[in-house]
């Protein structure tokens, strides 16, 4: 494994969120080579992968290309990967998980190819060193990750192991929250500059505000994470790893902000959880929190963004009620909230149009299987 060369990066994302992923990429200073629903691939030297495995806020996985054949019988498989080098790049005497994605005729059950794929990798390391690492489900160690589409091999390190979506922060979830990848992408894709006020009334479980305090100050997801696949290769340098995080954590330290923060929500408990997420991602002192309904949210003056999650409604009743609460919304933001732009993320759009104002924007998003918008409204 050449680890200074450049090399085929995949970037894999909760589906959806590709465009979003590819700006967040591109803003870190990589082309974007191709972007699926579900991946976007780059282009980057090892480095780069530990960069990404500590940076990015919106995607799932970092994979590192290892190689690519055409396989159409499981044994074709065993044969392309035994001829790997495996034993220079995962260690004889750790530990490795396969995962995969396989859609083809000669595979039934992804489970066979992972079993042919890792007989593959240990006969190899038995012939090469006499000793095989050992093999299980848990993607706390190395994980090598295969995407075997008709006759397409590809193999990957999966670098990162446990997907990098979850930031970390998050010890209590309240009722309803977004997940941390998504929430960051929303705001990645609205207008906030990070130089303006952020309100983000009905916050829940705090998660915008928070994921948008540690954009304010420029912590990254991996502040909070200890452990990643691509520690467990052969070829990991922890001091390597170290002085990378020192280099990115080096240009930050912003104790005050220039603008506000503001999480509320009517719901004291919900409050609570937002306050101790805050707490424990580090930036409970950057957010101001108050207990109150959406309309007595401060809008300080000035500009900014105003980022609503209201719930969607799953029950007849439960709509019929929510309809009264989005035309509040619309409302808020026509009498209060004058030179912002207003965010409503949702996955209702009948309910959407009982907000009655005209959208600047709407932007595609999925949360899990769910269609969702974010409606952007240019607020004079
Ligand atoms: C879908 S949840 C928001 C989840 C949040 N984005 C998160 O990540 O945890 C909607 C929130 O709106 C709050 N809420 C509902 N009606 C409200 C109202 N009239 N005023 C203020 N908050 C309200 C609920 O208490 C709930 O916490």
């Amino acid at each position: 494994m050449e680890l200074d060369k450049k090399n085929k990066i995949v970037v894999s994302c909760s589906p959806g969120l590709d465009i979003a992923l590819s700006h967040e990429l591109e803003g870190l200073g990589f082309e974007i080579i191709k972007a699926d629903p579900k991946a976007v691939t780059i282009s980057g030297d090892f480095n780069d992968v530990m960069k990404l495995n500590y940076m990015l806020r919106s995607g799932n996985r970092v994979l590192w290309h290892i190689a690519s054949f055409r396989a159409i019988h499981p044994n074709h498989l065993y044969k392309n990967a035994k001829k790997i080098p495996w034993e220079e790049i995962l260690k004889e005497d750790g530990y490795f998980s396969i995962d995969s994605f396989i859609k083809n005729k000669f595979i039934r059950d992804t489970r066979f190819g992972n079993l042919k794929l890792k007989d593959a990798i240990a006969d190899r390391f038995i012939e090469k060193m006499d000793k095989r690492p050992d093999t299980g489900s848990s993607k706390d160690q190395a994980v090598v990750f295969m995407y075997w589409m008709n006759e397409e091999v590809e193999l990957y390190i999966d670098t990162s192991g446990q997907s990098i979506a979850k930031h970390g922060y998050r010890k209590n979830p309240g009722t309803a929250p977004l997940m941390e990848n998504l929430a960051a992408a929303i705001i990645n894709e609205s207008k906030w500059d990070r130089k303006s006020h952020f309100i983000n009334p009905m916050c829940g479980s705090g998660t915008l505000a928070i994921e948008a305090a540690l954009m304010a100050v420029g912590n990254f997801p991996g502040k909070f994470r200890t452990n990643y696949s691509f520690q467990h290769l052969k070829s990991y340098k922890a001091s390597d790893w170290k002085n990378l995080k020192n280099e990115i954590d080096s240009e930050k330290e912003v104790n005050k902000l220039g603008f506000k923060i503001i999480a509320s929500d009517n719901n004291r408990q919900a409050l609570s959880i937002a306050r101790d997420n805050a707490k424990f991602a580090g930036v409970d002192h950057l957010i101001d929190f108050k207990v109150c309904a959406f309309g007595e949210t401060e809008i300080p003056d000035g500009s900014g963004v105003v980022v609503f999650n209201p719930e969607y409604g799953e029950r007849m009743g439960e709509v019929s009620q929510l309809e009264n609460t989005y035309q509040q919304i619309g409302d808020f933001f026509k009498q209060q909230c004058k030179g912002y732009f207003g965010y409503i993320f949702t996955g209702n759009l009948e309910l959407a149009k009982k907000v009655g104002l005209r959208t600047k924007r709407r932007l595609p998003f999925y949360n899990g299987k769910i269609e969702c918008r974010l409606l952007e409204y240019e607020l004079y």
